[in-house]
């Protein structure tokens, strides 16, 4: 099971409490291309991303990889293939990066997580591709903001995945390293991978495949 999948999402709802988070929202991102997903701060972005990732159930609607139905039971039969960097980084603050990195490889089932060595070798791949391979036995602590995201980045690709969410992945870096990441990200879109990045970044955006806009949890 490798390569890029082909995401869909239809009559995507989510609601908390009271509140319609997301309305009716229809994604199809079809396979090894790259969706920017924009959209004011708190019209949803996230919120859809983690529906996309199967981390929660939405309240209807579905989403399919590869034209299977995919919900937070199932999500464990793509372990490794789907992979989210998390707008808070989601890290580990007493582990150094590269554990965290190697964190990401523990969903996979026994017979395809990869030993001792090989795990260390990819996660000092991922971390000299975010520009952060002298970093590796740092504490996540001991680490600054735009340092974190990048690890979380980092971590999203270790497992090589065909499917990639990026949460706001350059909103913490310099004109630099947004360049590094934006560009590490169109790299993976072309080498395997689809990739769905919430961002409000120009550089992005406007080399983005598609681009979907979110406003008030509807499409527009
Ligand atoms: N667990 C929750 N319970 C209640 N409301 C929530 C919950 N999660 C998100 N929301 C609300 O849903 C809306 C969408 O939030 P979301 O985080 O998806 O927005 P966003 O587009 O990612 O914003 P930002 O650009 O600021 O990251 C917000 O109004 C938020 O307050
Ligand atoms: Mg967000």
């Amino acid at each position: 099971m490798t390569g890029a999948l082909h995401v869909t999402a239809a009559g995507i709802a989510l609601r908390r409490g009271r509140r319609t988070i997301l309305d009716g929202v229809d994604v199809d991102v079809p396979a090894g291309r790259i969706a920017a997903l924009t959209g004011p701060s708190g019209s949803g972005k996230t919120s859809l991303l983690t529906v996309l990732a199967a981390l929660q159930a939405p309240d209807g609607g579905e989403v399919k990889y590869d034209g299977r139905v995919v919900t937070p039971r199932s999500r464990d039969d793509w372990a490794g293939r789907v992979q989210i960097a998390h707008q808070s980084f989601g890290l580990l603050s007493l582990l150094t990066a590269a554990e965290n990195i190697e964190l990401a490889a523990q969903g996979l089932p026994g017979a395809r997580r990869p030993g001792r060595a090989a795990l260390r070798a990819a996660a000092a791949d991922a971390l000299s591709r975010v520009g952060l391979a002298a970093r590796a036995d740092h504490l996540v602590d001991e680490l600054s903001g735009g340092e974190q995201q990048r690890i979380a980045l980092a971590r999203a690709i270790s497992t090589g995945p065909g499917l990639i969410l990026a949460d706001e992945p350059t909103a913490q870096l310099d004109a630099e390293n947004r360049g590094r990441i934006t560009d590490l990200l169109f790299e993976r879109a072309r080498s395997g991978a689809t990739v769905i990045v919430a961002t409000h970044d120009r550089e992005i955006t406007e080399r983005c495949d598609l681009v979907l806009t979110l406003r008030d949890g509807v499409l527009q």
